[in-house]
Protein backbone atom coordinates (compact mmCIF):
# COMPACT_ATOMS: atom_id res chain seq x y z
CA UNK A 1 0.00 0.00 0.00
CA UNK A 2 2.81 2.62 0.79
CA UNK A 3 4.81 1.46 -1.84
CA UNK A 4 1.98 2.50 -4.40
CA UNK A 5 2.50 6.18 -3.40
CA UNK A 6 4.84 8.65 -5.40
CA UNK A 7 6.89 10.29 -3.67
CA UNK A 8 5.03 13.66 -5.35
CA UNK A 9 1.78 12.26 -4.41
CA UNK A 10 2.96 11.61 -0.71
CA UNK A 11 3.77 15.33 -0.65
CA UNK A 12 0.30 16.21 -1.99
CA UNK A 13 -1.25 13.99 0.29
CA UNK A 14 0.31 15.59 3.23
CA UNK A 15 -0.57 19.05 2.17
CA UNK A 16 -4.49 17.85 2.23
CA UNK A 17 -3.95 15.79 5.51
CA UNK A 18 -1.53 16.90 8.23
CA UNK A 19 -1.47 20.17 9.60
CA UNK A 20 0.53 22.27 7.97
CA UNK A 21 2.55 23.77 11.32
CA UNK A 22 5.57 21.91 10.14
CA UNK A 23 7.60 23.57 7.83
CA UNK A 24 9.49 20.79 6.22
CA UNK A 25 13.37 20.85 5.75
CA UNK A 26 13.82 19.92 2.33
CA UNK A 27 11.96 18.22 -0.24
CA UNK A 28 13.13 14.42 0.16
CA UNK A 29 11.14 11.16 1.45
CA UNK A 30 13.23 9.03 3.49
CA UNK A 31 12.52 5.23 3.22
CA UNK A 32 15.79 3.63 5.24
CA UNK A 33 18.70 4.73 7.56
CA UNK A 34 21.74 2.98 8.78
CA UNK A 35 24.37 4.20 11.17
CA UNK A 36 25.16 7.94 10.17
CA UNK A 37 23.19 7.59 6.75
CA UNK A 38 19.37 8.08 5.53
CA UNK A 39 18.41 6.64 1.88
CA UNK A 40 15.90 8.23 -0.07
CA UNK A 41 12.70 6.65 -2.00
CA UNK A 42 15.29 6.86 -5.11
CA UNK A 43 17.82 5.31 -2.83
CA UNK A 44 20.23 8.39 -2.65
CA UNK A 45 22.12 8.13 0.58
CA UNK A 46 22.82 11.75 2.50
CA UNK A 47 24.83 11.87 5.58
CA UNK A 48 22.62 12.69 8.27
CA UNK A 49 24.03 15.66 10.55
CA UNK A 50 20.88 16.48 11.91
CA UNK A 51 19.62 12.80 13.18
CA UNK A 52 16.86 13.50 13.74
CA UNK A 53 16.96 16.99 15.63
CA UNK A 54 19.42 14.86 18.06
CA UNK A 55 17.82 11.78 18.15
CA UNK A 56 19.50 9.39 16.83
CA UNK A 57 22.75 9.20 18.94
CA UNK A 58 23.53 5.69 18.44
CA UNK A 59 22.93 5.53 14.47
CA UNK A 60 19.91 4.79 12.38
CA UNK A 61 18.41 1.30 12.99
CA UNK A 62 21.32 -0.25 15.10
CA UNK A 63 20.85 -3.91 14.54
CA UNK A 64 21.37 -4.08 18.84
CA UNK A 65 18.53 -1.96 19.30
CA UNK A 66 15.96 -3.15 16.69
CA UNK A 67 16.74 -6.90 18.29
CA UNK A 68 16.01 -5.33 21.83
CA UNK A 69 12.62 -3.60 20.33
CA UNK A 70 11.84 -6.41 18.13
CA UNK A 71 11.91 -8.92 21.16
CA UNK A 72 10.37 -7.03 23.45
CA UNK A 73 7.21 -5.83 20.86
CA UNK A 74 7.07 -10.00 20.13
CA UNK A 75 6.27 -9.91 24.12
CA UNK A 76 4.68 -7.51 25.26
CA UNK A 77 4.44 -3.52 24.27
CA UNK A 78 1.93 -1.94 26.47
CA UNK A 79 0.56 -2.94 29.54
CA UNK A 80 1.02 0.51 31.79
CA UNK A 81 2.99 1.37 34.93
CA UNK A 82 -0.11 0.77 36.98
CA UNK A 83 1.40 -2.90 37.13
CA UNK A 84 4.95 -4.57 37.82
CA UNK A 85 6.77 -4.53 34.43
CA UNK A 86 10.21 -5.43 34.06
CA UNK A 87 11.90 -2.85 31.72
CA UNK A 88 11.04 0.52 33.72
CA UNK A 89 12.20 -0.61 36.72
CA UNK A 90 15.84 -1.94 35.38
CA UNK A 91 16.19 1.23 33.00
CA UNK A 92 15.22 3.68 36.12
CA UNK A 93 18.61 1.97 37.56
CA UNK A 94 20.46 2.04 35.01
CA UNK A 95 20.00 5.99 34.57
CA UNK A 96 20.09 6.43 38.38
CA UNK A 97 24.04 5.09 37.92
CA UNK A 98 24.53 7.68 35.22
CA UNK A 99 22.63 11.04 36.12
CA UNK A 100 24.95 13.49 37.12
CA UNK A 101 23.94 14.55 40.52
CA UNK A 102 24.34 12.53 43.85
CA UNK A 103 26.22 10.36 42.74
CA UNK A 104 26.48 6.60 44.42
CA UNK A 105 23.14 7.33 45.35
CA UNK A 106 19.53 6.47 43.93
CA UNK A 107 17.87 8.86 42.03
CA UNK A 108 14.19 8.21 40.89
CA UNK A 109 12.49 8.32 37.85
CA UNK A 110 9.87 9.51 36.00
CA UNK A 111 8.47 7.76 32.31
CA UNK A 112 6.41 10.12 30.09
CA UNK A 113 6.42 10.51 26.33
CA UNK A 114 8.56 13.45 25.26
CA UNK A 115 10.73 16.10 26.18
CA UNK A 116 7.55 18.70 27.19
CA UNK A 117 5.81 16.54 29.09
CA UNK A 118 9.14 15.58 31.05
CA UNK A 119 9.75 19.78 31.24
CA UNK A 120 6.08 20.08 32.69
CA UNK A 121 6.58 16.76 34.93
CA UNK A 122 9.65 18.27 36.46
CA UNK A 123 8.16 21.55 36.96
CA UNK A 124 5.35 20.13 38.91
CA UNK A 125 7.60 18.03 41.22
CA UNK A 126 9.71 21.39 42.12
CA UNK A 127 6.33 23.21 43.01
CA UNK A 128 5.11 20.09 45.24
CA UNK A 129 8.30 19.98 46.89
CA UNK A 130 8.86 23.22 47.69
CA UNK A 131 5.51 24.37 48.24
CA UNK A 132 6.62 27.99 45.76
CA UNK A 133 4.97 28.55 42.34
CA UNK A 134 7.43 30.71 40.60
CA UNK A 135 10.10 29.83 37.72
CA UNK A 136 12.92 31.34 36.22
CA UNK A 137 14.06 30.22 32.92
CA UNK A 138 16.68 31.58 29.57
CA UNK A 139 15.78 34.45 26.96
CA UNK A 140 16.40 32.02 23.82
CA UNK A 141 15.86 28.80 25.55
CA UNK A 142 13.80 25.81 24.11
CA UNK A 143 11.62 23.51 26.26
CA UNK A 144 9.03 22.45 24.22
CA UNK A 145 5.63 23.04 22.50
CA UNK A 146 3.03 21.97 25.08
CA UNK A 147 1.55 25.02 26.66
CA UNK A 148 3.64 25.11 30.29
CA UNK A 149 6.62 24.32 28.03
CA UNK A 150 5.90 27.30 25.68
CA UNK A 151 6.03 29.75 28.36
CA UNK A 152 8.96 28.59 29.90
CA UNK A 153 10.58 28.81 26.68
CA UNK A 154 12.48 32.01 25.67
CA UNK A 155 11.87 33.02 21.53
CA UNK A 156 9.18 34.49 20.52
CA UNK A 157 9.15 32.46 17.29
CA UNK A 158 7.80 29.17 19.30
CA UNK A 159 5.26 31.11 21.10
CA UNK A 160 3.28 32.78 18.22
CA UNK A 161 -0.40 33.96 19.35
CA UNK A 162 0.05 31.54 22.59
CA UNK A 163 -1.08 34.29 24.60
CA UNK A 164 0.93 35.55 27.29
CA UNK A 165 3.42 33.00 29.27
CA UNK A 166 1.98 31.66 32.61
CA UNK A 167 2.09 33.43 35.85
CA UNK A 168 5.23 33.43 37.48
CA UNK A 169 7.68 32.94 34.98
CA UNK A 170 10.39 35.13 34.59
CA UNK A 171 13.28 35.36 31.54
CA UNK A 172 16.96 36.00 32.96
CA UNK A 173 19.53 37.10 30.53
CA UNK A 174 20.55 33.83 28.51
CA UNK A 175 24.56 33.72 28.23
CA UNK A 176 25.25 34.14 24.46
CA UNK A 177 28.13 35.80 24.10
CA UNK A 178 28.31 36.45 20.33
CA UNK A 179 25.38 38.53 20.93
CA UNK A 180 25.76 39.80 24.44
CA UNK A 181 22.04 40.54 25.83
CA UNK A 182 23.89 42.96 28.32
CA UNK A 183 25.56 44.70 25.28
CA UNK A 184 29.20 43.57 26.85
CA UNK A 185 32.04 44.13 23.88
CA UNK A 186 33.82 41.62 25.46
CA UNK A 187 33.11 38.02 27.11
CA UNK A 188 34.01 36.12 30.40
CA UNK A 189 36.13 36.76 32.20
CA UNK A 190 36.45 40.12 30.99
CA UNK A 191 32.68 40.69 31.74
CA UNK A 192 32.95 39.14 34.63
CA UNK A 193 29.94 36.79 33.72
CA UNK A 194 27.76 39.92 34.24
CA UNK A 195 24.48 37.37 33.10
CA UNK A 196 24.89 35.08 35.32
CA UNK A 197 25.01 37.77 38.59
CA UNK A 198 21.79 39.44 36.85
CA UNK A 199 19.61 36.44 38.45
CA UNK A 200 19.85 38.46 41.51
CA UNK A 201 18.38 41.52 40.03
CA UNK A 202 15.62 39.22 38.68
CA UNK A 203 14.91 37.87 42.21
CA UNK A 204 15.36 41.15 43.97
CA UNK A 205 13.15 42.77 41.28
CA UNK A 206 10.41 41.06 39.68
CA UNK A 207 9.67 37.08 41.98
CA UNK A 208 7.42 37.69 44.55
CA UNK A 209 10.20 35.23 46.96
CA UNK A 210 8.27 32.06 45.71
CA UNK A 211 10.62 30.53 43.24
CA UNK A 212 10.55 26.65 43.28
CA UNK A 213 13.14 26.84 40.55
CA UNK A 214 15.08 27.86 37.94
CA UNK A 215 15.21 25.62 34.61
CA UNK A 216 18.14 25.50 31.86
CA UNK A 217 19.64 23.87 28.83
CA UNK A 218 23.42 23.80 29.26
CA UNK A 219 23.89 24.70 25.79
CA UNK A 220 20.87 26.34 24.17
CA UNK A 221 19.94 23.73 21.40
CA UNK A 222 17.41 25.34 19.54
CA UNK A 223 18.54 28.51 19.95
CA UNK A 224 21.69 27.71 18.40
CA UNK A 225 24.06 25.78 19.96
CA UNK A 226 24.85 28.52 22.18
CA UNK A 227 27.56 27.05 24.96
CA UNK A 228 27.50 28.46 28.41
CA UNK A 229 31.03 29.90 29.17
CA UNK A 230 33.25 27.51 31.65
CA UNK A 231 31.99 29.44 35.24
CA UNK A 232 28.30 30.46 34.30
CA UNK A 233 26.63 27.64 35.83
CA UNK A 234 29.01 27.52 38.90
CA UNK A 235 27.90 31.37 39.59
CA UNK A 236 24.17 30.38 39.11
CA UNK A 237 24.33 27.69 41.65
CA UNK A 238 25.83 29.72 44.67
CA UNK A 239 23.22 32.45 43.43
CA UNK A 240 20.25 29.50 43.70
CA UNK A 241 21.42 28.15 47.29
CA UNK A 242 21.72 31.66 48.25
CA UNK A 243 17.58 31.58 47.40
CA UNK A 244 16.75 27.88 47.95
CA UNK A 245 15.71 27.53 44.50
CA UNK A 246 16.22 23.89 42.60
CA UNK A 247 17.67 24.03 39.43
CA UNK A 248 16.13 21.93 36.82
CA UNK A 249 18.98 20.97 34.08
CA UNK A 250 16.97 20.33 30.60
CA UNK A 251 19.16 17.64 29.19
CA UNK A 252 17.01 16.97 26.59
CA UNK A 253 18.95 18.09 23.25
CA UNK A 254 22.40 17.41 25.10
CA UNK A 255 21.69 14.26 27.17
CA UNK A 256 23.39 10.61 25.90
CA UNK A 257 26.80 11.71 24.88
CA UNK A 258 26.13 14.70 22.31
CA UNK A 259 28.12 16.98 23.57
CA UNK A 260 31.29 14.22 24.45
CA UNK A 261 29.79 13.70 28.15
CA UNK A 262 27.35 11.43 29.16
CA UNK A 263 25.35 15.18 30.00
CA UNK A 264 26.26 18.60 29.28
CA UNK A 265 26.15 19.75 32.48
CA UNK A 266 29.17 17.51 33.33
CA UNK A 267 31.13 20.42 31.70
CA UNK A 268 30.68 22.63 34.33
CA UNK A 269 31.30 21.34 37.69
CA UNK A 270 27.61 21.43 38.93
CA UNK A 271 25.09 19.38 40.14
CA UNK A 272 21.13 19.84 38.74
CA UNK A 273 18.33 18.76 41.24
CA UNK A 274 16.02 17.55 38.80
CA UNK A 275 16.98 16.76 34.78
CA UNK A 276 14.88 16.47 32.07
CA UNK A 277 15.21 13.74 29.26
CA UNK A 278 14.05 12.73 25.65
CA UNK A 279 15.24 12.81 22.01
CA UNK A 280 17.95 10.30 22.11
CA UNK A 281 17.53 8.47 25.10
CA UNK A 282 15.65 5.75 23.51
CA UNK A 283 17.61 5.36 20.12
CA UNK A 284 14.54 7.27 18.26
CA UNK A 285 11.71 5.46 20.26
CA UNK A 286 9.09 7.99 21.78
CA UNK A 287 10.26 8.58 25.56
CA UNK A 288 10.39 11.81 28.19
CA UNK A 289 11.87 11.19 31.58
CA UNK A 290 12.48 13.30 34.52
CA UNK A 291 15.14 12.10 37.36
CA UNK A 292 15.66 14.04 40.64
CA UNK A 293 17.38 13.28 43.62
CA UNK A 294 15.55 10.85 45.81
CA UNK A 295 14.19 13.59 48.90
CA UNK A 296 13.20 15.74 45.84
CA UNK A 297 11.44 12.97 44.12
CA UNK A 298 8.92 11.83 47.35
CA UNK A 299 7.17 15.03 46.88
CA UNK A 300 5.06 12.97 44.35
CA UNK A 301 3.34 11.12 46.51
CA UNK A 302 0.84 7.99 44.95
CA UNK A 303 -1.71 9.29 42.48
CA UNK A 304 -0.23 12.41 41.82
CA UNK A 305 1.57 12.08 38.29
CA UNK A 306 0.71 9.66 35.38
CA UNK A 307 0.96 9.12 32.03
CA UNK A 308 -0.65 6.50 30.22
CA UNK A 309 2.53 5.45 27.72
CA UNK A 310 5.19 6.67 30.57
CA UNK A 311 7.25 3.69 30.82
CA UNK A 312 6.33 1.61 27.65
CA UNK A 313 7.84 -1.61 27.35
CA UNK A 314 9.33 -1.43 24.39
CA UNK A 315 10.88 2.10 24.40
CA UNK A 316 12.49 0.99 27.62
CA UNK A 317 13.56 -1.95 25.99
CA UNK A 318 15.27 -0.25 23.31
CA UNK A 319 16.78 2.94 26.40
CA UNK A 320 18.88 -0.34 27.36
CA UNK A 321 20.09 -0.79 24.27
CA UNK A 322 20.74 2.52 23.33
CA UNK A 323 22.72 2.82 26.73
CA UNK A 324 24.77 -0.43 26.17
CA UNK A 325 25.59 0.73 22.49
CA UNK A 326 27.07 4.08 23.50
CA UNK A 327 29.32 2.57 26.17
CA UNK A 328 30.51 -0.79 24.27
CA UNK A 329 31.43 1.46 21.10
CA UNK A 330 32.65 4.48 22.99
CA UNK A 331 30.42 6.73 21.30
CA UNK A 332 30.88 9.42 23.90
CA UNK A 333 34.61 9.66 22.68
CA UNK A 334 33.97 9.34 19.28
CA UNK A 335 31.44 12.61 19.57
CA UNK A 336 34.39 14.25 21.37
CA UNK A 337 37.31 13.74 19.09
CA UNK A 338 35.09 13.99 15.59
CA UNK A 339 33.22 17.18 17.34
CA UNK A 340 36.67 18.53 18.04
CA UNK A 341 37.62 17.99 14.37
CA UNK A 342 34.02 19.68 12.99
CA UNK A 343 34.60 22.67 15.65
CA UNK A 344 38.25 22.88 13.61
CA UNK A 345 37.49 22.38 10.26
CA UNK A 346 34.43 25.08 10.05
CA UNK A 347 36.32 27.91 12.20
CA UNK A 348 39.16 27.31 9.64
CA UNK A 349 36.37 28.19 6.97
CA UNK A 350 36.03 31.28 8.12
CA UNK A 351 39.11 32.77 6.19
CA UNK A 352 37.26 32.20 2.94
CA UNK A 353 33.39 32.70 4.42
CA UNK A 354 33.03 35.96 5.40
CA UNK A 355 28.77 35.01 6.44
CA UNK A 356 30.29 32.86 9.05
CA UNK A 357 29.82 35.36 11.94
CA UNK A 358 30.13 32.61 14.51
CA UNK A 359 31.35 28.77 15.35
CA UNK A 360 30.41 27.19 18.63
CA UNK A 361 29.95 23.91 19.86
CA UNK A 362 30.73 20.71 22.14
CA UNK A 363 31.12 17.57 20.62
CA UNK A 364 28.91 17.24 18.13
CA UNK A 365 26.56 19.47 18.90
CA UNK A 366 27.76 22.36 16.63
CA UNK A 367 26.58 25.82 15.59
CA UNK A 368 27.55 27.92 12.45
CA UNK A 369 25.93 30.85 12.51
CA UNK A 370 25.74 33.15 9.31
CA UNK A 371 25.41 37.16 9.38
CA UNK A 372 24.83 39.08 5.96
CA UNK A 373 28.55 41.03 7.47
CA UNK A 374 30.74 40.49 10.30
CA UNK A 375 30.28 44.49 11.17
CA UNK A 376 26.79 44.64 11.65
CA UNK A 377 26.13 40.85 12.56
CA UNK A 378 22.34 41.14 10.74
CA UNK A 379 21.26 37.41 10.55
CA UNK A 380 21.42 36.02 7.28
CA UNK A 381 18.27 33.68 7.47
CA UNK A 382 17.07 33.32 4.07
CA UNK A 383 21.22 32.66 2.83
CA UNK A 384 21.01 29.77 5.94
CA UNK A 385 17.73 28.13 4.46
CA UNK A 386 19.53 28.22 0.92
CA UNK A 387 22.75 26.48 2.72
CA UNK A 388 20.01 23.67 4.14
CA UNK A 389 19.52 22.82 0.37
CA UNK A 390 22.54 23.22 -0.98
CA UNK A 391 23.60 20.65 1.46
CA UNK A 392 21.13 18.27 0.26
CA UNK A 393 22.38 18.91 -3.20
CA UNK A 394 25.52 17.36 -2.17
CA UNK A 395 24.31 14.85 -0.05
CA UNK A 396 24.21 16.45 3.34
CA UNK A 397 21.35 17.13 5.77
CA UNK A 398 21.94 19.62 8.29
CA UNK A 399 19.33 21.55 10.67
CA UNK A 400 18.43 25.02 11.11
CA UNK A 401 18.11 27.20 14.29
CA UNK A 402 18.92 30.11 16.70
CA UNK A 403 15.90 32.98 17.60
CA UNK A 404 16.81 34.40 14.41
CA UNK A 405 16.47 31.18 12.53
CA UNK A 406 20.09 31.88 10.68
CA UNK A 407 22.09 29.03 12.70
CA UNK A 408 22.98 25.59 10.67
CA UNK A 409 22.98 23.15 13.26
CA UNK A 410 25.04 20.49 13.14
CA UNK A 411 24.26 17.68 15.09
CA UNK A 412 24.99 14.34 13.43
CA UNK A 413 24.84 10.53 15.05
CA UNK A 414 27.65 9.96 17.59
CA UNK A 415 28.94 7.24 15.00
CA UNK A 416 29.27 9.06 12.12
CA UNK A 417 33.10 8.34 11.21
CA UNK A 418 35.75 11.03 10.25
CA UNK A 419 36.06 10.39 6.93
CA UNK A 420 32.38 11.14 6.60
CA UNK A 421 32.79 14.01 8.78
CA UNK A 422 35.15 15.25 6.65
CA UNK A 423 32.27 14.73 3.95
CA UNK A 424 29.71 16.76 5.76
CA UNK A 425 32.65 19.80 6.28
CA UNK A 426 33.22 19.72 2.42
CA UNK A 427 29.65 19.66 1.92
CA UNK A 428 29.03 22.94 3.64
CA UNK A 429 31.70 24.71 2.31
CA UNK A 430 30.38 23.88 -1.08
CA UNK A 431 27.03 24.95 -0.02
CA UNK A 432 27.89 28.21 1.10
CA UNK A 433 30.53 28.83 -1.48
CA UNK A 434 27.18 28.85 -3.73
CA UNK A 435 25.37 30.85 -1.62
CA UNK A 436 27.58 33.41 -1.44
CA UNK A 437 28.70 33.40 -5.14
CA UNK A 438 24.26 34.47 -5.67
CA UNK A 439 24.96 36.86 -2.34
CA UNK A 440 28.03 38.90 -3.64
CA UNK A 441 27.61 38.28 -7.81
C1 LIG B 1 16.16 21.40 25.33
C2 LIG B 1 14.82 20.90 24.88
N1 LIG B 1 13.83 20.78 25.79
C3 LIG B 1 12.62 20.33 25.44
C4 LIG B 1 12.33 19.97 24.14
C5 LIG B 1 10.96 19.46 23.78
O1 LIG B 1 11.01 18.14 23.43
P1 LIG B 1 9.78 17.42 22.66
O2 LIG B 1 9.78 17.96 21.26
O3 LIG B 1 10.10 15.96 22.73
O4 LIG B 1 8.54 17.77 23.42
C6 LIG B 1 13.32 20.09 23.17
C7 LIG B 1 13.05 19.73 21.77
O5 LIG B 1 13.69 20.16 20.84
C8 LIG B 1 14.60 20.56 23.55
O6 LIG B 1 15.59 20.71 22.66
Amino acid sequence: MIDEVSPEELMRLERIYIMPCVKKLVPAVFVEGKGAILKDVYGREYIDAYAGVAVINTGHCHPELVKAVAEQASKLIHSSTLYYTYPPVILAKKLSDIAPMDRGKPKKTFFCNSGGEAVEGAYFLAKKYTGKFEIITLQRSFHGRSLAAMSLTGQVRWKLKAGPSMPGVHFAPSYYCYRCPLNHKEGPPKCDYACAHYLREIFNTQTTGQVAAFIAEPILGNGGAVVAPPEYFKIVKEILDEHDVLFICDEIQTGFGRTGKMFAIEHYGVEPDIVTLAKAIAGGLPMGAFIAKSHIAEALIPGEHFSTFGGNLVSCMAAIANLEILKKENLIENAARVGGFLLKRFREMMDAHKIIGDVRGKGLMIGVELVKDRESKKPAKDEAERVILQALKRGVLVGIGGVEGNVLRVKPPLVITMEQAEKVAEALDGAITAVEKEMFS
